[in-house]
């Protein structure tokens, strides 16, 4: 793939869920690098009590090096919460997070999850809303950063392909 000069080449990209608990560590690792570190918070921030039991995938460089993540969890049987989602500054622009969250949309659908929510900074609507989510109310700050809720609701598989 060919990149801007500021881009790292994306070498053997792969996007898929983590295999094992070192996979696990060193994604806490990159998402604290993009999400909590530019806040100034101290590792171990960029966790929370439903990791442990959350569907995590990454984007992997070149079968080892973790370029970008993200994760869902449920909040009931029929609807999913997508959080998390960064990908390093060097790799963005070259289609990495949104193959992260379609990855995530096939995971609820398989699931039958009927809608995902998220709650989005708002630097990322443009890249939201092109994946199909919707805002939902007014704009709010979390950790100091503007933020609103989104949604996407998802049809069957069986529906979209009109069987
Ligand atoms: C939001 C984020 C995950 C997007 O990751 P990304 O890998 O850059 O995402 P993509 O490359 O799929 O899409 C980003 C943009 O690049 C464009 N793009 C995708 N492939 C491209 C290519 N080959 N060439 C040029 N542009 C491309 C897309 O059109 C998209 O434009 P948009 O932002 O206007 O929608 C990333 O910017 C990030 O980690 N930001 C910091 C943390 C954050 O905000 N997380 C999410 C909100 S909580």
């Amino acid at each position: 793939m060919t990149n801007n000069s500021a881009n790292k080449t994306i070498v053997n990209l792969q996007v898929r869920p983590i295999q094992n608990q070192q996979e696990l560590e060193e994604m806490y690792y990159q998402r604290w690098l993009v999400l909590r570190a530019p806040l100034g918070m101290v590792q171990g921030t960029e966790q929370d009590k439903y990791d442990s039991s959350a569907f995590h995938v990454v984007a992997v460089c070149d079968q080892r090096t973790i370029v970008g993540s993200a994760r869902l969890r449920e909040l009931s049987p029929e609807i999913g919460s997508i959080a998390y989602v960064c990908v390093l500054p060097e790799f963005r622009h070259q289609g990495i997070g949104t193959k992260l969250i379609q990855k995530l949309i096939e995971k609820a659908q398989a699931k039958q999850l009927k809608s995902i929510r998220l709650k989005s900074r708002m630097t990322a609507l443009d890249f939201y809303q092109r994946l199909g989510f919707s805002t939902n109310g007014e704009p709010f700050d979390f950790l100091n950063i503007p933020h609103i809720f989104m949604s996407l609701n998802l049809l069957p598989s069986s529906e979209k392909s009109g069987d």
